[in-house]
C-alpha cells in the first residue's frame, strides 16, 4: 500500500520525450508508454508542446526545480539528439539559474539520457564502424550536466532499433520502466551508478 512515507522518500522524475515524428516511432513510443502512468513521473512531449520551438523558459525552469531526476529520452540522430533538445538546453539552462557563480538551482539533481540507435552496439566502439563509443559521443550532454552541478547518470541505451522485433521492443520498454522505478525509489547506490557504462547493465545485478 502506498503511504505518505513512501511518497516522501521518492524522487520525482521528469521525462522529456524528444521525438520529432512520434507517429512513426516503434521503440521510443513503446518505451514512453511503459513509464507515463507511473506515480511521481511527469512526462513532457517537447515536440507536441513546442512545435514552433518557442519554449516557455520560466515554466521549464519551475518544473526542473520541482523534480529530482531529469530524463532526456530521444532517438539518436546524427550522433546526437534531435534539435529541440539542444534548443531546450540553450534556453532553459540559463546563466544564473543553472550555472555560473549564482546558478545553483539544479545542484545535486540527476540527469539520465535514454536513447535508441539504429546502429548496433558493436558499431559504437573505437574500433567499430562509428569510431567512437556512446559515452564519447554523449560527452557534450555529460559536460553540460556537470557544468550545472548535476550528476550525469550512465545512459540507458537500446541499440539496433531499426531491425528490432516486437519481443525486444517489449523488453526495452520493461527494462526502461524498471530503471525509472529504481531511480524514483532511490534503490541504486552512487557506487553502483559510478561503476557502470550503461545503466542497463545494473538490471543484471541482484538488487
Ligand atoms: C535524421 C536521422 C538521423 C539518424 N542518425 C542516427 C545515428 O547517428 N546513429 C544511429 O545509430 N542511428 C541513427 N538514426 C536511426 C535512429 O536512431 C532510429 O530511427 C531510432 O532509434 C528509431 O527509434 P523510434 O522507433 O523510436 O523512432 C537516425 C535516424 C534519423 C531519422
Amino acid at each position: 500500500m502506498e503511504t505518505d512515507k513512501t511518497k516522501e522518500n521518492r524522487n520525482r522524475v521528469l521525462v522529456y520525450f524528444v521525438h520529432p515524428t512520434p507517429h512513426k516511432s516503434r521503440l521510443n513510443s513503446a518505451m514512453l508508454q511503459s513509464v507515463e502512468e507511473l506515480k511521481d513521473v511527469t512526462v513532457r512531449k517537447l515536440y507536441d508542446l513546442y512545435p514552433d520551438f518557442h519554449i516557455d523558459i520560466k515554466l521549464e525552469q519551475q518544473l526542473l526545480m520541482e523534480h529530482h531526476v531529469i530524463v532526456w529520452q530521444h532517438p539518436f540522430y546524427w550522433y546526437s539528439a534531435p534539435p529541440l533538445l539542444k534548443e531546450w538546453i540553450d534556453l532553459v539552462l540559463e546563466h544564473g539559474f543553472a550555472f555560473g557563480h549564482e546558478g545553483n538551482v539544479l545542484k545535486g539533481k540527476k540527469v539520465l539520457t535514454v536513447t535508441t540507435t539504429g546502429g548496433r552496439q558493436d558499431a559504437y566502439r573505437e574500433d567499430g564502424r562509428n569510431n567512437f563509443t556512446m559515452r564519447q559521443l554523449l560527452a557534450p550532454f555529460e559536460q553540460t550536466v556537470n557544468q550545472c552541478k548535476m550528476t550525469y547518470l550512465p545512459p540507458f541505451i537500446v541499440h539496433g532499433s531499426l531491425l528490432i522485433d516486437e519481443e525486444h521492443i517489449r523488453k526495452a520498454a520493461t527494462d526502461y520502466r524498471k530503471i525509472i522505478v529504481l531511480l524514483r525509489d532511490k534503490i541504486f547506490s552512487n557506487n553502483e551508478l559510478q561503476k557502470t557504462t550503461y545503466i542497463n547493465n545494473l538490471l543484471d545485478l541482484p538488487i
